[in-house]
Order: C-alpha cells, then structure tokens, then sequence
C-alpha cells in the first residue's frame, strides 16, 4: 500500500482514537487489500464466531459472581464453597472435605444443568436452609452463561 493511500486511512485510526467518546462493542480489525491482492483468510476463528465458544466465555466472566467462594480446577481447595470443578453430573454434597449443611446433603439432588439453573437462580428456594447465602444470578441469560462453563470443566 502506498503511503498516500495509507494516510487518510491512518488518521481516520487517530481520530477514532482520540474521539472523546469511548467506542462502544468489540474492536474490529480493518484489512486493507490492493486490488488483485488475494484474500487472506484468518486462521483461526473468533471464538465470537462460534455461539458455544461465546457463551463459555461469557461465562467465564460472569463466574465472577461464584468465585468469592467457589474454586473451579480440578483438586482446588474448597473455599466458602465447595470447589465447582466437574459439578455436572454429581450428586449434591459430594466433594471432599467440604462441611456441606444438613439440607444440602438431604436433598438428593443430582446436578443437571435444569438442577443448576434453579438452585443458581434461588439458592434458598431450591434447598431450604443452605449455606449458600449469596451468588444467585436473576438473569437468566447469565444463568446460562455460568451453566455452560462450568459444563465445559466437567466430564462429558
Ligand atoms: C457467598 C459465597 C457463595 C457464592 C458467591 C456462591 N456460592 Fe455456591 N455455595 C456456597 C456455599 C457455602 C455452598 C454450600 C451450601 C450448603 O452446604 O448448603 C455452595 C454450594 C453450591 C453448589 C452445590 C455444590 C455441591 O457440591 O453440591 C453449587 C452447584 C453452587 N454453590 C454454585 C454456585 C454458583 C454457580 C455460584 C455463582 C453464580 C455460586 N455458587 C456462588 C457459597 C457461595
């Protein structure tokens, strides 16, 4: 590219960067072809551009709202709560070491991810008289957000 067709395209970067207000949504990277340039393809995907990815990765973010009291790696040690690592598919009340209240261990729940939605969205609701006090998620959206990653550390 020649530096008098790059200019205008820099300083429209600059004013874009300067601007005062904050540019909303994600970056977006502009490519530049000269005519009779072949296409470049990426690589590699955005992880945007596949929806499971995303939804893993908002919930990751949104994680933030258990990780006070909840580890998520495998052998992590517990916290305020047990460690989340591998919970799908688990009964209540089965990690190591973790002093667990008397109705949490009654309840006999298994932890699907339609049992995970309700106990996130109203921990007390679900098990009357658990310690788990905090972290419950109202959004929906975000409920399942927090389902997906924690299904994409457990066993398939
Ligand atoms: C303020 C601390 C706290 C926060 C925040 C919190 N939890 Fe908990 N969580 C606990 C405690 C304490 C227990 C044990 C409850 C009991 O024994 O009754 C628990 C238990 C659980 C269990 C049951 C685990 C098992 O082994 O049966 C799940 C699942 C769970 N929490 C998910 C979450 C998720 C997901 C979030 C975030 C959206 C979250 N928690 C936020 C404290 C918390």
């Amino acid at each position: 590219m020649t530096i008098a067709r790059a200019l205008p395209l820099l300083s429209l970067i600059l004013l874009a960067a300067c601007s005062a207000d904050p540019v909303p949504g994600p970056t977006e990277q502009i490519i530049v072809r000269e005519p009779g340039d072949a296409a470049v393809e990426t690589a590699v995907a955005a992880p945007e551009a596949d929806p499971a990815l995303a939804l893993i990765a908002a919930g990751k973010a949104a994680f933030a709202n258990c990780s006070a009291c909840h580890a998520i790696v495998a052998d992590a040690a517990n916290g305020v709560g047990p460690t989340l690592y591998g919970m799908i598919g688990k009964p209540a009340g089965a990690v190591d070491g973790f002093a667990y209240s008397d109705a949490l261990n009654a309840s006999g729940i298994i932890w699907t991810t339609a049992e995970l939605d309700a106990f996130i969205a109203n921990p007390a609701a679900k098990i009357p008289g658990t310690t788990m006090v905090a972290g419950a998620l109202a959004e929906p959206e975000q409920r399942r957000a927090v389902i997906a990653y924690i299904e994409s550390l457990s066993a398939s």
